[in-house]
């Protein structure tokens, strides 16, 4: 609904890129031992179908979109509290990331540190 409502203006940018922020816990292909959180899970999924979607439909318009697992990082979000990561560190990670982001990635998912994952 926010791509939706932002189209307009996000056609008139000069490389245009759509990010979700999604999570390691969204990846299927990735998913290999016990942990519960199935809602939280199957969101995360579910928001990585909505950027390939995306990817696809906003291709010819020059819009890149693509998903990207923060890190475990320490925040406000429960089971934080012993994370690596600082909210500082994470993002100049994913800031980089975007920075050399090019319609020849959209579609992907990567981590704060531009590593490919697997859907
Ligand atoms: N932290 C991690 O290790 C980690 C790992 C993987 C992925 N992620 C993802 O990173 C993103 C940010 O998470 P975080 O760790 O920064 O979590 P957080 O500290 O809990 O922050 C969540 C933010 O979302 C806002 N929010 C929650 N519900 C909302 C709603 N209905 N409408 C508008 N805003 C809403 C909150 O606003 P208020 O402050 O106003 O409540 C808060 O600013 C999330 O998508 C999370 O799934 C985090």
């Amino acid at each position: 609904m926010i791509v939706e409502k932002f189209l307009p203006l996000i056609k008139t940018g000069k490389n245009p890129i759509i990010v979700n922020i999604s999570s390691t816990s969204g990846s299927i292909g990735r998913r290999s031992r016990k942990g519960g959180g199935y809602s939280y899970s199957a969101s995360k999924a579910a928001l990585n179908m909505i950027t390939k979607a995306l990817s696809i439909d906003l291709k010819e318009d020059g819009i890149t979109v693509v998903s990207i697992h923060p890190g475990w990082v320490k925040t406000t979000m429960e089971y934080t509290e012993n994370a690596p990561l600082t909210t500082y560190e994470s993002i100049k990670g994913m800031k980089k990331v975007i920075e050399n982001l090019s319609i020849e990635e959209t579609g992907k998912f990567f981590d704060w540190e531009g590593n490919e994952l697997p859907w």
